[in-house]
């Protein structure tokens, strides 16, 4: 309690903040400590010489408008860099349906502002990223999980979810999915799951909100880019908005994402940023634009996909040769993240301390779970930790799992994979 606390509105004193950002404080200072916490890109794949050229290009052209305020949609030329880019991942889209944000956790949060009032439902997987359950919390909406099976979404789960919703009088505003690597359970979501949850959306008139930082990430066991095809390809009926980011890929200190959908939609997100922060990083917008329409992007990307796929790799054979028989995970197809199941009764929250104690970190499942479930998960982001130190934290980490396992009950269940 402080003397300020009579002074905060209902929404500010009931604020929630990240999981994700507060095993970010806990690292601050530690750099003993391994991190598998952030889902921070490799900073050994940011391309520091390209954005120092396009960086002096741009300061040397002295175009005022570099350093100025732009409109609050965006950079123009980078909106239509970015129609023509979704059009070759099937998405027919014209400006008009497009938004530069400030990130995509902004056009998360501007879009919830715009649709969610208090009490309104809004479905999400279970589990899901813990950013948008802070953004969709923050705004008062009441969140509804929805179990996920090895190719998504559970739609069985789903329907039954929906209609017991709407049989106690609530009001379904939307529906948020990560199909490409899940954050956090790095899952695919399987073609037919996507096609399935379009006729859905159009069906019950819920609108799809698809967040993709991770699709440009797939590793070599995805044979064909169709696997990652974002359902707003196939929408005809303007049931999906769709978030895309330059953050996994480019580097997230930009900014720079975008939310496409019905223009309807987009005009009132447009107003709303305009209270937000007027307009995105012009500087930062300008240097993306360059990075993509110079190519840099796409040279990036497939090294990106050697680089996590083998890190991705070095994490569960880490594993493996150290907590195989404790824990049980699916190696991801792409993305970020290895999400890992331990045994029934163990909760990863209380391993947190002994595991900085012993110099490693990482986030508890428990808060990517909106019914309060998940405590005996984890994730473990293997995307910034070298590859010896990944191989050094798994060992730390199975380590106290192991002491854990010992002090607990002497016939502790093992897990199953
Ligand atoms: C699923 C998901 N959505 C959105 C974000 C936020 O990304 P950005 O840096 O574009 O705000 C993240 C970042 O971790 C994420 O994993």
């Amino acid at each position: 309690m402080t003397v300020y606390d009579a002074l905060f509105s209902r929404s500010g004193a009931q604020l929630a903040g990240s999981a994700i950002r507060q095993m970010g404080i806990l690292a601050a200072g530690r750099p003993d400590l391994i991190s598998f916490a952030p889902g921070y890109p490799d900073p050994e794949t940011f391309a520091w010489g390209a954005y120092r050229d396009i960086a002096d290009d741009l300061f040397r052209a002295a175009d005022r408008d570099t350093l100025q305020y732009g409109p609050t949609r965006g950079y123009a030329p980078l909106i239509e860099t970015v129609v023509s880019r979704l059009r070759d991942r099937g998405i027919a889209c014209s400006a008009a349906e497009v938004l530069l944000t400030t990130g995509s956790q902004q056009g998360l949060d501007l879009l919830t502002r715009v649709l969610v009032d208090p009490g309104d439902v809004v479905l999400v997987e279970l589990p899901t990223f813990t950013g948008a359950i802070a953004a969709f919390r923050n705004a008062q909406a009441a969140l509804v999980g929805v179990r996920q099976e090895a190719d998504g979404i559970d739609l069985a789960h789903l329907d039954e979810v929906l209609h017991a919703q709407r049989a106690a009088g609530r009001r379904v505003k939307f529906l948020y999915v990560v199909p490409n690597f899940q954050n956090p359970t790095g899952l695919l979501m399987s073609i037919a799951k996507r096609h399935a949850l379009l006729a859905w959306s159009a069906r019950e008139q819920v609108l799809l909100v698809e967040d993709d930082p991770y699709g440009d990430l797939y590793f070599e066991d995805v044979t064909s880019a169709a696997e990652t095809r974002p359902i707003k390809a196939d929408d005809q009926d303007g049931c999906v908005v769709y978030l895309q980011s330059t953050s996994k890929t480019l580097a997230p200190s930009f900014r720079t994402a975008w939310v496409v959908g019905p223009a309807p939609v987009l005009a009132r997100l447009d107003v709303a940023k305009q209270s937000t922060d007027l307009c995105s990083s012009t500087l930062d917008q300008r240097i993306v634009q360059e990075a993509l329409t110079r190519g840099l992007f796409d040279t990036q990307v497939p090294q990106l996909r050697q680089v996590y796929a083998r890190k991705r790799e070095v994490m569960s054979a880490a594993l493996q040769a150290h907590a195989g028989d404790l824990v049980g995970w699916t190696p991801p197809r792409g993305g970020f993240f290895l999400w890992v199941t331990g045994p029934d009764g163990l909760d990863t929250r209380r391993l947190l301390t002994p595991a900085i104690e012993h110099g490693v970190i990482y986030v508890p499942g428990a808060p990517f779970f909106v019914d309060g479930t998940g405590a005996a998960t984890l994730r473990l982001a293997f995307s910034a930790t070298s590859e010896a130190r990944i191989e050094e934290g798994i060992g730390r980490l199975a380590g106290v799992m192991r002491r854990a396992a010992a002090a607990s009950a002497p016939s502790l269940p093992q897990a199953t994979r």
